[in-house]
């Protein structure tokens, strides 16, 4: 897969022991963003992966290298793309996403997010819900043994490339994403970080004191995440 705009060409990319990403490029609001997707290899040769970016027959074939797939997860109301593929991909797998795309989608999704997770992954990804600030409704996972924070809209760290198209680079300048790490600006704009639900996720974040970051639309950081993440939210915590 080509990388025509600098933001991933959707290869198989190994973070850490039991985590690989996969990124590839989309759009929003006439800007270009990364889009990555987490992997996580379970226990008895499982995978999950978490808010799956744009597929291919060759990120099919890497990931079942790794195992089977059990659980696909759509962390918020956003990350429903690609999900009719992987769900065609994958019969067999639990499909994971919050209540109001259970209700869009009843066929696509098997379980709520609310729900109980199995007992293969409850204890290595404990989760926090960001919930009631207009349509957002975001889970975000932390997964023990590698003590990596994977977050899909909260947090942004996305900086321009020399590749970046023009809009894309004024976007960018306008959301202040530097390459960063950031509460989404859209949130902040509409005074909706200081929401209860987001000071409560804040703190349960610094809590678990994370070693690794990854974000669901920009660079994931590999370490020192705890300090870049109090920085990024400052008060909120
Ligand atoms: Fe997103």
């Amino acid at each position: 897969m080509g990388d025509p705009h600098g933001f991933g060409d959707g290869s198989l990319t190994p973070f850490v022991e039991a985590i690989w990403t996969a990124t590839t490029p989309i759009r929003f609001a006439a800007t270009w963003q990364p889009h990555v997707m987490t992997v996580v290899r379970l226990p008895a040769a499982r995978v999950l992966l978490h808010s799956p970016c744009r597929p291919s027959n060759a990120l099919y074939d890497a990931i079942a290298q790794l195992g089977t797939v059990s659980d696909v997860i759509a962390p918020n109301w956003f990350h429903d793309l690609y999900l009719d593929a992987y769900r065609a991909r994958y019969p067999e797998a639990t499909f994971w996403a919050p209540a109001f795309l259970k209700r869009q989608r009843p066929a696509l999704i098997d379980r709520v997010l609310d729900s109980e997770p199995p007992a293969s992954w409850s204890g290595l990804l404990p989760s926090v819900r960001v919930a009631g600030l207009l349509t957002f409704d975001e889970r975000i996972f932390y997964h023990v043994p590698t003590r990596t924070l994977i977050v899909a809209d909260l947090l942004m760290n996305a900086r321009a490339t020399p590749d970046t198209p023009f809009f894309t680079k004024l976007g960018y300048r306008l959301f202040r994403l530097d390459g960063s790490l950031r509460v989404f600006p859209v949130l902040a704009w509409f005074g909706q970080s200081r929401r209860p639900a987001v000071r409560a996720a804040a703190r349960a974040m610094l809590q678990w004191n994370p070693e690794r970051l990854i974000v669901g639309h920009g660079t994931p950081i590999a370490q020192g995440a705890a300090a870049q993440l109090r920085a990024a939210l400052g008060s909120l915590a």
